[in-house]
């Protein structure tokens, strides 16, 4: 089975595909910075799984230490998720995120070079579409970056296929995610947002351990069902199977592509609180507050192309991610009786 590497893969939907590339009979090899992972992820992944985890700490800008790394495990693919990903941060300090994403990902690059690995899948966000003319959203509709961030999604797109084209690489596949919410169902791995979350579900979640008094629920005004906006989650877990269909795609058949990953169903923050209440029993007040910059009203995937080509669908519910999403803040809280 081939060897792989994860940049990034102490982080969220990193540790989260690991354990689906194990699962598989792959072996891992996870490189991190830790800039944002916890120390004790690799253990909990080997405690989970029962593997041998290899860890490699540098940051991907360091071409030598990558290429060694490719170079000793023989790696066959990478997995690309190392990269800074937040909105408002990259509006705030657009040259970090250029040289944190773009410039990393040409190292990377020049370090797979020099190993001789040709094989990527790479986190891109269906961020890229910005503002949508209309969903569900296919793979051909236009790209409409809004943000820095979304720009430096993009723009290492763009790099992939180049090398594709100019015969550097082999095989390049954007994955394009919608929400990703959820944890692994042991409660083991998990999201760890630093201060005040910025997404939904992990503010719910703080809300149900009464860290934060209530969810605000930015705008009740838009056109859609109920008013509030409208997204496509997918639990992290159905994420993490894509990526280990995606890469055994990739390795049997060259070239580049993009593909959407989303369940295809949309779901409002309201539908999603009541969810939440379902699966958990907890209760979370919230408050109608203005709209968030930004937002977009509504977008949700066709996500047609994968399952046509890996033979992937997502399988996990909304309860399922509530749930999940609960026992991981859960745990963290210190709170038992879920
Ligand atoms: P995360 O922050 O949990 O994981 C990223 C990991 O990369 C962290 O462990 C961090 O320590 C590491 N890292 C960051 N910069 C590094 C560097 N220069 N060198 C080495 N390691 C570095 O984020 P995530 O949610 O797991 O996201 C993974 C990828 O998916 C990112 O590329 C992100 O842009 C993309 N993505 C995430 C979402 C989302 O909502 N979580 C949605 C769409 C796309
Ligand atoms: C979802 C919905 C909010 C928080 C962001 C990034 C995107 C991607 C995923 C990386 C919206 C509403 C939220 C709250 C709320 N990341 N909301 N109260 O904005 O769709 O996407 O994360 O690639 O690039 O932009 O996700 O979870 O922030 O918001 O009402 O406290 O929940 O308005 O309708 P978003 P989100």
């Amino acid at each position: 089975m081939p060897n792989i590497l994860l940049t990034g893969g102490a982080g969220y939907i990193g540790s989260h595909t690991a354990v689906a590339l194990l699962a598989r009979g792959h072996t891992v090899t996870l490189l991190d910075n830790f800039a944002n992972a916890e120390r004790e992820v690799p253990d909990r992944l080997a405690q989970l799984t029962g593997a041998e985890i290899l860890v490699v700490e540098a940051d991907i800008r360091d071409v030598e230490t990558v290429a060694t790394a490719l170079a000793d495990q023989n790696i066959d693919a990478v997995i690309h998720f190392a990269a800074l990903k937040a909105v408002g941060e990259s509006e705030a300090d657009p040259l970090l995120y250029y040289e944190m994403n773009i410039v990393g990902t040409i190292r990377l690059f020049e370090a797979m070079q020099k190993a001789g690995t040709k094989n990527l899948v790479f986190s891109s966000s269906a961020t890229v579409y910005g503002q949508p003319d209309a969903s569900p959203i296919l793979e051909n509709a236009p790209t409409r970056v809004q943000n820095i961030y979304g720009r430096t999604k993009l723009v290492m797109e763009d790099l992939g296929a180049d090398l594709v084209r100019t015969g550097f690489l082999k095989g390049v596949v954007n994955l394009r995610y919608f929400n990703p919410v959820g944890a692994h169902s042991s409660a083991m791995i998990g999201e760890t947002p630093s201060g005040v979350p910025n997404n939904l579900m992990p503010y719910i979640t703080q809300v149900a351990t009464g860290e934060r008094p209530y969810l605000q629920v930015f705008g009740n005004d838009y056109d859609t069902p109920d008013g509030t906006g409208v997204r496509d989650y997918i639990h992290v877990m159905d994420l993490a199977e894509a990526h280990a269909l995606a890469l055994e795609y990739i390795l049997q058949t060259p070239g580049a592509l993009t593909v959407n990953l989303g369940t295809g169903t949309g779901i409002s923050v309201l539908d999603m609180i009541h969810a939440f209440e379902r699966a958990t029993g907890r209760t979370i007040p919230f408050k109608i507050s203005p709209r968030r910059p930004g937002d977009v009203a509504s977008y949700y995937a066709n996500p047609s192309l994968a399952e046509r080509l890996f033979n992937w669908k997502a399988k996990l519910t909304v309860d399922d991610m509530c749930r999940d999403s609960w026992r991981w803040q859960a745990r963290r809280a210190g709170i038992n009786d879920v």
